[in-house]
């Protein structure tokens, strides 16, 4: 097990480039099932969940390579239907897979991939959708089996604008008889991105970005080399911690629009933001103001996947800020290590009042999950003195070489084998 050790206080400085974005390449990885020709995907970020992926995929009978930052996918000789329970237990979000493995080989099956910890994580809208395309489903002692003898292209209304959900209703309609209109789809990057490397496979699909999506299915679909859209999480965690550290940096690769509300937030709080193009730069003036409130929603609204990152900055600000987490129900086991550094954080539920200390101290902490661990590294660099953050196998499932980009603007960052 890894863990960080980390020298507070000090002001980051410099640029950085964000890495493709996790949450578009695993949905891309996923793709790749659809055709029997070579898939390449360039720039592949070196991270855990991209290997737990590429490992499904080996675990199907695909060959997965990774040549330098390229990901070679050849899913000719797949033939194998049903995902490993033990994987399916490591990547949950590997059950966008069934859709894919639909419009493949007709038949699909995975263990139904249990909560985690930041919520119970269900997964009734992907399968009703999924029956709307014509999919018989049973599930039997946690195992979830899926067969069709065609998928059809059909009507679809979303209740809620699930990510994973949509993107599994995109892998399955692309083949289907027929033509699928997606109503209430989610309306994320990564969604667009998936439907310009499906597009670039043969597809036609039209509308992502927006909340209705219309897919008219094909018969076969080629191979494609693509490269992802870049990480709008993981810039706006470098963004956060040059809030909180001080200091002027730019991050490249990503689009303002694309943070959701992130850098109204950080204006609120006190810094000075430019944005041109892909480029966002940041300076941080000093002592922050709290936000008065922050409420995750999804996309365009505030990312739920940086408001742990928030709510460290807000640990150290000047005043108190209300943070409501609507999309998962238990985002905030990261606040308990967040307090051993001084935080004062009252959680209730899906509300978070922070008080602001007039400055956070050094502690050993450890990670619970990907973007809890992220915020504990966040306070320990701005907080006093030093800090070790215990349990890095969270950070790296999202976050490559993120020492290495921090230590490049200033921060004193050590990884540490124990
Ligand atoms: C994706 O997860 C992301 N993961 C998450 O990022 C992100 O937090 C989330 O979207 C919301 O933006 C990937 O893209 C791999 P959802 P996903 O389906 O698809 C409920 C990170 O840190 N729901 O939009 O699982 C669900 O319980 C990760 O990078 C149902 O009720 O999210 C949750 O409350 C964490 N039934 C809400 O919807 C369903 O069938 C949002 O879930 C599906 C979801």
């Amino acid at each position: 097990m890894d863990k960080f050790v980390i020298g507070g206080g000090r002001k980051l400085y410099g640029s950085v480039r964000a890495q493709s974005a996790k949450n578009s390449v695993l949905p891309l990885l996923a793709a790749s099932v659809l055709t029997e020709e070579p898939v390449v995907i360039h720039e592949t970020p070196p991270i855990t969940d991209v290997f737990s992926m590429a490992e499904i995929l080996r675990g199907l009978g695909a060959e997965v390579k990774f040549c330098g930052e390229d990901a070679v996918i050849d899913c000719s000789r797949a033939s194998v239907h049903r995902i490993p329970p033990s994987l399916t237990r490591e990547l949950r979000s590997s059950v966008f897979m069934l859709g894919s493995l639909l419009a493949r080989f007709r038949r699909a099956a995975c263990a139904y991939p249990g909560g985690c910890d930041i919520g119970l994580r269900p997964i009734d809208l992907h399968l009703n959708a999924l029956k709307r395309l014509g999919v018989e489903i049973r599930e039997r002692e946690g195992y979830i089996t899926c067969a069709c003898t065609q998928l059809k292209g059909a009507e679809i209304v979303l209740d809620f604008p699930s990510v994973g959900a949509t993107e599994n209703i995109l892998l399955a309609a692309v083949r289907a008889e027929g033509t699928t209109t997606l109503y209430g789809a989610a309306k994320e990057p990564e969604i667009v991105d998936l439907q310009n490397f499906l597009n670039a496979m043969g597809a036609k699909v039209r509308g992502a970005g927006t909340d209705v999506i219309a897919i008219e299915g094909v018969e076969r679909l080629h191979g494609v080399r693509f490269t992802p859209v870049k990480d709008r999480i993981e810039a706006g965690s470098l963004l956060i911690a040059c809030a909180i550290c001080g200091g002027e940096v730019e991050v490249e690769g990503v689009r303002g629009e694309t943070l959701g509300l992130l850098l109204h937030k950080l204006r609120e709080n006190g810094c000075k933001i430019h944005t041109k193009n892909d480029k966002i730069r940041i300076a941080g003036t000093g002592r922050l103001k709290c936000n008065r409130r922050i409420e995750t929603m999804p996309y365009p609204g505030f990312p739920t996947d940086l408001q742990a990152q928030m709510t460290a900055l807000n640990a150290g600000a000047e005043g108190d800020c209300l943070i409501v987490e609507n999309l998962f129900e238990t985002r905030y086991k990261y606040v308990p290590e967040l307090m051993k550094m001084g935080a004062d954080i009252e959680v209730r539920g899906r509300n978070a009042f922070v008080r602001g200390a007039e400055r956070l101290h050094g502690a050993s902490v450890t990670c619970g999950d990907l973007r809890g661990g992220a915020a504990l590294i966040l306070a320990a660099l701005g907080a006093e003195g030093e800090s070790e953050v215990l349990d890095l196998s969270h950070v790296d499932r999202g976050y490559a070489a993120f020492e290495q980009k921090l230590t490049s603007l200033g921060a004193a960052v050590k990884r540490v084998r124990i």
